[in-house]
């Protein structure tokens, strides 16, 4: 292994550079204005496989942005895993809040800062350089390596699951791999085994064919902003309990050793409040801050608008309103069900005075998995090599939503060792990876190659879905 790590130290600020590249181009895949640079960036990320020792590399058409495949299978007879990963990235608004443009790749205090630098584009490199290092260092990989790296992650992947439906074939392996998550607390490397789904939804209210002057039409009509109010904020009661009917009725219940063990990690509300400036905490009464995050359902509005919001005032009765909301899911709730229940309710609330519409935008399947898995183990080993210490279990809030689709279709275990940090402003302005992380994440990557090669994958069905039924029907 030795002869890997060296070849990555010496190489280094290639790897750096050749990042700084990737996060050049804008792949924001929700902007149809950006199609060609979400292409571009699919192109980047195919021929860097390429020039990293991928054999075989491809970029796949879909009915929306392309996929990337690319694989070495030079080791038959040992196991293959698919890294998972993705290339698009969220826009990058408010712009006039980056302290340097978001594609202009800046370096400074040991951090890179770009759109896309933790979510997901410079995670997903440090798999391409790990494997390029084994390659180069010592002319083969311990695993076969299959890489799948898509371009639609960030609006819900509409196109990748018919697509491993339809190509199982292609994609069989013994462990997925993906780095699209957080650690727990810099330093310390986390193992990731849950995620949150999502159901998320728009709704429309719309009261008059047209704006109406406020000084003639008020007292008279329905202001939709003020229905739209009204049934938002009906939607939980002041314990912070969602309020659609059924909404917790297939919601799982945390085992007591699970609670125990976040109670363990190294989490002080005080910190966590004061890292994200937020004046006080708040949510569902009965449970600590993690389990609100990782193990209960929340409903949050992403955005609303009505009327007029420009400079001054302006006297008017808005024709419409709108709003976004989004439910974050835990097993074993159902995006689709969750949905229904929700836009049954608040139709249900519209008063006769206005027309509501509810639509619903995307949503992603919860996922959560067994920790007793060798391929859990082996990442766990390699996770300590490369930081220097065992890595914690977490779940995250977030959604990443094949993971569930992965789970369910090849029966393999995902392993999430997620490089970002909480603070890495995902989504938001100002994104940054710690170059530290970059650094020993790549070496991780390296060394998950090695405790692959050598974990016993193969007759571990143990803690997945097909192992269970494996076992049950022999028995
Ligand atoms: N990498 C994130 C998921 C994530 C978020 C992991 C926070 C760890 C912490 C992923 O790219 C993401 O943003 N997912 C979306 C999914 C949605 C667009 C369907 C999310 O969670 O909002
Ligand atoms: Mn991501
Ligand atoms: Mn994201």
């Amino acid at each position: 292994m030795t002869a890997v790590i060296q070849y990555l130290n010496a190489h280094r600020d290639r790897h750096l550079e050749e990042l700084t590249g990737l996060l050049r181009i804008p792949s924001v895949s929700t902007d149809p204005a950006r199609k060609a640079d979400v292409r571009r960036a699919g192109e980047w990320v195919r021929a860097r496989l390429a020039a990293a020792g991928c054999t075989k590399t491809e970029l796949i058409d879909t009915p929306g942005h392309p996929l990337v495949y690319g694989e070495w299978l030079g080791a038959p007879g040992k196991p293959t895993i698919l890294v998972y990963g993705h290339y698009d990235v969220q826009p990058a608004d408010p712009l006039e809040r980056w302290s340097t443009p978001p594609f202009e790749p800046t370096i400074r205090d040991g951090r890179i800062y770009a759109r896309g630098a933790s979510d997901d584009k410079g995670q997903v490199i440090v798999h391409v350089n790990a494997l390029e290092a084994h390659l180069r260092a010592n002319g083969t990989c311990p695993v076969n390596v299959k890489f799948l790296i898509e371009g639609e992650e960030e609006i819900s992947s509409p196109n990748l699951g018919p697509f491993l439906e339809r190509e199982r074939e292609r994609l069989k392996c013994d462990a997925v791999v993906i780095s699209d998550t957080a650690m727990f607390a810099k330093g310390l490397p986390s193992i990731c085994y849950g995620l949150r789904g999502l159901a998320y939804l728009e709704i429309a209210v719309t009261g008059t064919d047209t704006d109406l002057h406020s000084g003639s039409f008020g007292g008279a009509v329905a202001n939709p902003a003020v229905v739209l109010s009204r049934i938002l904020a009906s939607l939980k009661d002041d314990k912070g309990r969602v309020k659609v009917p059924g909404f917790y009725d297939d919601v799982r219940k945390p085992s007591g050793s699970e609670r125990k063990a976040f109670a363990k990690l190294p989490h002080r509300d005080a910190k966590f409040r004061k890292a994200i400036g937020a004046p006080d905490l708040v949510g569902e009464k009965g449970y600590a801050t993690l389990e609100r995050l990782w193990v209960r359902p929340a409903l949050d509005i992403n955005g609303m608008w009505a009327g007029f919001t420009g400079e001054g005032a302006k006297t008017v009765i808005p024709a419409t309103a709108h709003a976004k909301v989004s439910m974050r899911l835990v097993p074993d709730q159902d995006p689709k069900r969750v949905a229904k229940k929700f836009a049954e309710f608040v139709r249900k609330s519209a008063p006769k005075s206005v027309k509501v519409e509810v639509r619903s935008l995307h949503g992603g399947q919860p996922w959560v998995a067994d920790t007793s898995h060798p391929a859990l183990a082996a990442a766990g080993r390699a996770l300590k090599r490369a930081f220097g210490r065992a890595p914690v279990f977490v779940r995250e809030g977030g959604s990443i939503p094949v993971v569930a689709t992965f789970a369910r279709l090849f029966g393999v275990p995902c392993v999430l060792m997620g490089i970002g940090l909480n603070d890495d402003n995902l989504h938001a302005p100002n994104e940054k990876l710690e170059l530290d992380n970059f650094r020993l994440g790549t070496d991780a990557a390296a060394y998950l190659l090695e405790e692959l090669g050598t974990a016993n994958l193969a007759d571990a069905g143990a803690a997945t879905a097909a192992g269970r039924s494996r076992r049950k029907r022999r028995a």
